[in-house]
């Protein structure tokens, strides 16, 4: 499939392009998750994912939604994962972790299966529907003691976004989404998400980077996002500490992980960039 199937058709049959219709298997620790922590009977899993992918696609029609790729859970893959795992257990500190733009909180259920207290935990996303389907894709509105607060990265007003400043976060976890929007606006983005991140924090997550850096056709006809390397990242954050009278040190890494060439949404230059950002100021 070429680009224009992104920005020349009509919204629904742009969507389409998006949209694969049957679900083989379930990857194994997405299973795992299921059958373990929401109590789903192994062979009622992929019924049950699809179904809510179904629900998932007509209100947010994202490609991670109709590839099945929120199925992917990509935090327990950073190389921190461990530590932060740890962090958040521990007794002796009130750790807290906040998902930016955390779909259905698949990545959060993930640290309370690995025992972090769910209160702990908040998730953070701009879709009201991707919220609300979460409880009903790992079954726990009952038991699940985390927050979660629908915000716009890009406005960050209100008494929502000063609750989360007032609080404050060790560890933000932030995949899949700066790589939605142009630079001028991860600017935007970052530069509100350092407010969160208390002094000694991090943010960390992957998204789509690219060894040419620069804008690629975005989703929406028209519009572009901005894909980093390490060394756009780095100054990226160079410029939110400057503004912000902070100071952030950027770690990252590229590589080919679920990374399809091929895919017209990706193409031969795009990696996986995996990164870490620590507050030092
Ligand atoms: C591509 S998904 C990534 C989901 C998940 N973090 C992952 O890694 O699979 C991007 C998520 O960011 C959310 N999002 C998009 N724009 C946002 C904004 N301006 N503020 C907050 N969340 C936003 C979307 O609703 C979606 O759930």
């Amino acid at each position: 499939m070429s680009m224009s199937a992104i920005t020349d058709t009509s919204a629904f049959e742009r969507n389409r392009g998006w949209y694969q219709t049957d679900l083989i298997e379930v990857n194994e620790p997405f299973h795992q998750l299921l059958e373990r922590y929401s109590k789903i009977p192994s062979s009622d899993i992929i019924d049950h994912v699809k179904k809510i992918r179904d629900r998932a696609f007509e209100s947010s029609p994202y490609p991670c939604i109709g590839l099945f790729r929120f199925t992917n859970l990509t935090l327990i893959t950073h190389p921190l994962y461990d530590k932060i795992v740890g962090i958040l257990k521990s007794e002796s500190t009130d750790a807290a972790y906040l998902d930016i733009g955390c779909c259905f909180g698949q990545d959060l259920r993930r640290l309370v299966f690995d025992g972090v207290p769910s209160e702990r935990l908040v998730g953070l996303d701009i879709e009201r529907p991707l919220l609300e389907l979460g409880y009903d894709l790992f079954l726990d509105r009952e038991t699940l003691k985390s927050h979660f607060v629908i915000a716009d990265i890009l406005e960050a007003q209100g008494k929502t976004w000063e609750s989360l400043e007032e609080r404050g976060f060790d560890v933000i976890h932030c995949s899949a989404v700066f790589h939605l929007f142009t630079l001028d606006r991860q600017v935007i983005a970052a530069k509100h998400i350092a407010r969160l991140v208390k002094k000694g924090g991090i943010i960390i997550g992957r998204q789509m980077g690219s060894v040419k850096p620069g804008d690629v056709p975005a989703l929406t006809k028209g519009t572009f996002s901005y894909r980093h390397d390490v060394d756009t990242f780095d100054a990226m954050w160079k410029k939110v500490g400057e503004a912000t009278q902070t100071r952030w040190n950027v770690e990252g890494v590229m590589d080919m992980v679920n990374i399809n060439p091929n895919n017209y949404l990706e193409g031969e230059d795009s990696r996986r960039l995996l990164f870490t950002v620590t507050r030092i100021e």
